[in-house]
């Protein structure tokens, strides 16, 4: 793996197997994340950012990508474990400036945000109905981009360096004799290709983005046909991103006892399970 730094966390974090287990009980593993989204120059606001949130859908623990047999993106080896979650996202979007401008390197223009980097301030949110079990990760979120890899020749950026200082170094290695073979931008890949066909869609060609979220079936359908095959790959990353969030404070668990009562303040416990 190029360049990161290496004090991985060598034990399995407490909740993982709980988590996991509880994410496999939903129909669609989605949450809500909040970020914090940068007042604009003369707009009144008491503080100077304003939480944003909103629903996203969780691929898997970072560097470990499911199999999925639509997935014809070219796959890492299974080199390393964490507990980072990793979601896709579009540069495009409010999440990267939001992570940039909310972070130390205070990001005031969405020309800032576009590659690696971020480390802004967040929330997550899952709710699993069936396990009647919230889980709240509250963290830093880190974006990885199309720079993730240069060609060799050029400097990382500091938001590359930052993001594999940061992100490496709570990959725990699992096989150390693959380290060599697994790439960054190979894991951005795959999450690319683990998208559907319209998400790529989607990253592929701009104007999908509102007919994606917006438009008829009809017009869905023009984008799938077009975007069933990852063949463009890197034009198309230079759109996603994957988000991760690093928790640096706790992690709540929170239970709900007994369905009626649910919402009352004494029937909610919680437990810390990560400092
Ligand atoms: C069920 C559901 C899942 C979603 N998953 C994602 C996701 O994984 N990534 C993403 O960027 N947006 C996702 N969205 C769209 C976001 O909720 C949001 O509307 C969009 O990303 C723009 O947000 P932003 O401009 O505040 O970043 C999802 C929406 C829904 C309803």
């Amino acid at each position: 793996m190029a360049t990161t730094s290496h004090s991985a966390p060598s034990q399995v974090a407490p909740w993982r197997a709980d988590f996991l287990n509880h994410l496999s009980r939903m129909d669609s593993p989605e949450f809500v994340f909040s970020s914090l989204h940068a007042v604009p120059e003369g707009q009144k606001s008491p503080t100077p950012y304003l939480p944003r949130a909103r629903y996203c859908i969780m691929r898997g623990f970072w560097a470990e990508l499911p199999e999925n047999k639509h997935n014809n993106a070219p796959m890492n080896p299974r080199v390393y474990e964490s507990e980072m979650p990793a979601f896709t996202t579009d540069v495009r979007m409010n999440k990267p400036i939001e992570l940039f401008g909310s972070s130390s390197g205070h990001a005031t223009d969405v020309s800032q945000a576009q590659g690696c980097g971020g480390g802004g301030p967040c929330e997550a949110v899952w709710w699993v109905k069936d396990a009647q079990v919230q889980w709240r990760m509250k963290g830093e979120a880190f974006v990885v981009g199309n720079d993730v890899e240069g060609d060799g020749e050029e400097m990382e950026s500091s938001g590359v360096r930052t993001l594999k200082s940061e992100v490496g170094s709570r990959m725990r290695v699992v096989d150390a004799e693959k380290e060599a073979e697994w790439s960054w931008k190979r894991e951005l890949t795959g999450h690319f290709g683990n998208n559907s066909p319209g998400l790529r869609g989607m990253f592929c060609f701009p104007h999908i983005v509102v007919l994606y979220w917006g438009y008829s079936a009809d017009q869905n359908l023009q984008a799938l046909s077009r975007t069933r095959h990852l063949d463009s790959p890197w034009i198309s990353l230079t759109m996603t991103r994957i988000s991760l969030l690093v928790r640096k404070w706790r992690t709540w668990r929170i239970l709900l006892r007994g369905q009626t009562s649910a919402w009352s303040l004494s029937s909610l416990r919680r437990w810390s399970l990560w400092t």
